[in-house]
C-alpha cells in the first residue's frame, strides 16, 4: 500500500458555457476538477486549501470512511467548513473498495461546479472480474447554469419556490454541439476497431436522474457504485446523481462518429427538463466532418425502462466478491418521504416548499453533529427521531393536507443505533404535494436493495419479494414515484452518518437526516481521535 497525495486549491475562475462567462469557484482551476487515482488498500492525503471567498467542505462520495467519519466531509455535519485561507487535510484509508466513485463540495450548491471522479483500481495484480477492456475513459455528467448558482438559490429561496433549472446538461463539463456556442465545448474519445473500452459514468448533476446511451452500440453493465454486477447487456442505462455506473462498450460498429448522450428521467408531472447532452465516440480515422448520429433514449418519463433496469442490477456474489447482506434484522425502520409546504415570513408568497422524513424537515445545526456527538457536547441534537412516520396514512393516495406542514425543531433529531446491529429501513414516497422519484444516499456505508415497488409498501406481504440472494449493492438508491425502496445494512462503522436525498434542490429543502452509530466493544471499534488541524466553527 502506498500513501497518495493531493493539493486542492479552492480558486475562483471565470469559465465560459452557452455564449455566457462566470466566475465559478473550482479545484486547482480546472472544471470539472481532478481525477483522485488510487489503489485498494492505499491511504490517501488531501490538502484542501481555501483560497476562495466561500466556506468549502468536500466529500468523498461512497469510501466508506471506516471509523474515521472526520474525514466524510459533509459540512455541519462531520466538520465545519474550511473557511477562506485556512486549509483541511481529508487523510483516509481505501480499504475493501474498488471501482468508480466521485468528490464534490458539500456544502450549499457549490458541487455544481466542484466535483470530480475517484477511480480506485484493484489491488495489484487482481484483475477485474470481467474481460480486461484494452482502455479507460471517465465520463462525469453534470449540470451548467448561465447565471451564478448561489444566486439561482436566493431567488428561489425569496419565492419559496424552487430555482431556476440549469440551463444545459454537461458531459465532462461540456455540453456537446446541441446548446449554442458549444462546438468547441464537446468531450470526444476516439476508439479503434475490434477494442473494449470501459466507461466510467458519474452522475454528477445537481437534480436529474439522467439516461445515457451510446449511438448504435450496446453497453454491459459490469460495476454500480463501486461494486461489481452480474453483467447484462443494455441499449441505455439510468442514473441516478450521486450514483456511478461502470459499463464495457465495444468499438464493434461500422467505424464513423456516434454520439453519446444524456437526458433526464423525469416521471414527477410538476417538472419537464429535455436537454440532452452529448459527447462524441469517433472511430479512428474518421474525418471531423462526419455528421454523428444520436442514441435512441428511453422517453423523459418512461417509468417502465426505470423499474426494469434498476431490477436487472444484480450484486456479483461470487466467492471472490460475497453479498455479506444481513439476513436477521434487528431494527426496522420506516421512513415516508414528503414534500410539503410551510409558512415562510421573509418568503414573497409567505409560504415555502420544504421536505420531510417522516414529516420532520432537517434543521443544519451550527456546529459538527460528529463532534458534538464524539465530545457529548449538550444541545446540539437529540436522538428521537421516529422509527415510523407519525400518522400512518395511504402514502401514494389522495393528499392528505393535514400532514402538508412539516415539523421542524430547534436541534436536529437523528436516530441512534446500536453498533453492529443490522438495519432494515423502507424508504416511501409520499403524494403530500406530489409523488417524485428521490435518490437516497447513505454516508459511511453501501446498503443492499432488497426490495422496491411502486405504490404503498405492504409490510405483510412485500418481505416475502425480498431479493436475499443477490440484491445490488450501492450508497445511493432511487425510491421510484410513487413508490417505496427497502435496504439493509450492518451498523459496523460508528460515526454520525448523514443520509439524504441527492437532489440537491430537495436537500436544501431538508430531506436529510443522520444515523449516530455507537462505538463498539474497545477502542479498536470506537470513532477514531479527530485530526489536529478540524477546521474549527
Ligand atoms: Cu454525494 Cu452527502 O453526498
Amino acid at each position: 500500500a502506498e500513501v497518495k497525495r493531493y493539493q486542492f486549491d479552492i480558486q475562483v475562475k471565470n469559465v465560459s458555457r452557452l455564449c455566457h462567462a462566470k466566475p465559478i469557484v473550482t479545484v486547482n482551476g480546472m472544471f470539472p476538477g481532478p481525477t483522485i487515482y488510487v489503489r485498494e488498500g492505499d491511504r490517501l492525503l488531501i490538502n484542501v486549501t481555501n483560497h476562495a471567498q466561500y466556506n468549502m467542505s468536500i466529500h468523498w462520495h461512497g469510501l466508506k470512511q471506516y471509523r474515521n467519519g472526520w474525514a466524510d466531509g459533509p459540512a455541519y455535519i462531520t466538520q465545519c467548513p474550511v473557511q477562506t485561507g485556512r486549509s483541511y487535510t481529508y487523510d483516509f484509508n481505501v480499504t475493501g473498495q474498488r471501482g468508480t466513485l466521485w468528490w464534490h463540495a458539500h456544502i450549499f450548491w457549490l458541487r455544481a461546479t466542484v466535483y470530480g471522479d475517484i477511480v480506485i483500481m484493484p489491488k495489484q495484480g487482481t484483475a477485474y472480474p470481467f474481460p480486461q477492456p484494452d482502455f479507460e475513459f471517465n465520463l462525469l455528467l453534470g449540470e451548467w447554469w448561465n447565471d451564478d448558482v448561489e444566486d439561482v438559490v436566493k431567488q428561489g429561496n425569496k419565492l419559496g419556490l424552487p430555482p431556476k433549472m440549469s440551463d444545459a446538461h454537461t458531459i465532462n463539463g461540456k455540453p456537446g454541439p446541441l446548446f449554442p456556442c458549444s462546438e468547441k465545448h464537446t468531450y470526444a474519445i476516439e476508439v479503434g476497431s475490434g477494442k473494449t473500452y470501459l466507461l466510467r459514468i458519474v452522475n454528477a448533476a445537481l437534480n436529474d436522474e439522467l439516461f445515457f446511451a451510446v449511438a448504435g452500440h450496446n453497453m454491459t453493465v459490469v460495476e454500480i457504485d463501486a461494486v461489481y454486477t452480474k453483467p447484462f447487456s443494455t441499449d441505455a442505462i439510468l442514473i441516478a446523481p450521486g450514483q456511478t455506473t461502470n459499463v464495457l462498450v465495444q468499438a464493434n460498429q461500422v467505424p464513423g462518429r456516434y454520439f453519446m448522450a444524456a437526458l433526464p428521467f423525469m416521471d414527477a408531472p410538476l417538472s419537464i427538463d429535455n436537454k440532452t447532452a452529448t459527447a462524441i465516440l469517433q472511430y479512428k480515422n474518421i474525418p471531423n466532418t462526419v455528421i454523428p448520429s444520436l442514441p435512441q433514449l428511453p422517453a423523459l418519463n418512461d417509468t417502465a425502462f426505470a423499474l426494469s433496469y434498476n431490477a436487472k442490477l444484480r450484486s456479483l456474489n461470487s466467492p471472490r466478491f460475497p453479498a455479506n447482506l444481513p439476513l436477521k434484522v434487528d431494527r426496522r425502520l420506516f421512513y415516508t418521504i414528503g414534500l410539503g409546504i410551510n409558512p415562510c415570513p421573509t418568503c414573497q408568497n409567505g409560504t415555502q416548499l420544504t421536505a420531510s422524513l417522516n414529516n420532520i424537515t432537517f434543521v443544519m445545526p451550527q456546529v459538527g453533529l460528529l463532534q458534538a456527538h464524539y465530545f457529548s457536547l449538550k444541545g446540539v441534537f437529540t436522538t428521537d427521531f421516529p422509527d415510523q412516520p407519525p400518522t400512518p396514512f395511504n402514502y401514494t393516495g389522495a393528499p392528505l393536507t393535514a400532514n402538508l406542514q412539516t415539523t421542524q425543531s430547534k436541534h436536529p433529531r437523528l436516530s441512534k443505533i446500536a453498533f453492529n446491529s443490522t438495519v432494515e429501513l423502507v424508504l416511501q414516497d409520499t403524494n403530500l404535494l406530489s409523488v417524485e422519484s428521490h435518490p437516497f444516499h447513505l454516508h459511511g456505508y453501501n446498503f443492499f436493495v432488497v426490495g422496491t415497488g411502486v405504490g404503498n409498501f405492504d409490510p405483510k406481504k412485500d418481505p416475502a419479494k425480498f431479493n436475499l440472494v443477490d440484491p445490488p449493492e450501492r450508497n445511493t438508491v432511487g425510491v421510484p414515484t410513487g413508490g417505496w425502496t427497502a435496504i439493509r445494512f450492518r451498523a459496523d462503522n460508528p460515526g454520525v452518518w448523514f443520509m439524504h436525498c441527492h437532489l440537491e434542490l430537495h436537500t436544501g429543502w431538508g430531506l436529510k437526516t443522520a444515523f449516530v452509530v455507537e462505538d463498539g466493544p474497545g477502542p479498536e471499534y470506537s470513532i477514531l481521535p479527530p485530526p489536529k488541524d478540524l477546521p474549527p466553527c
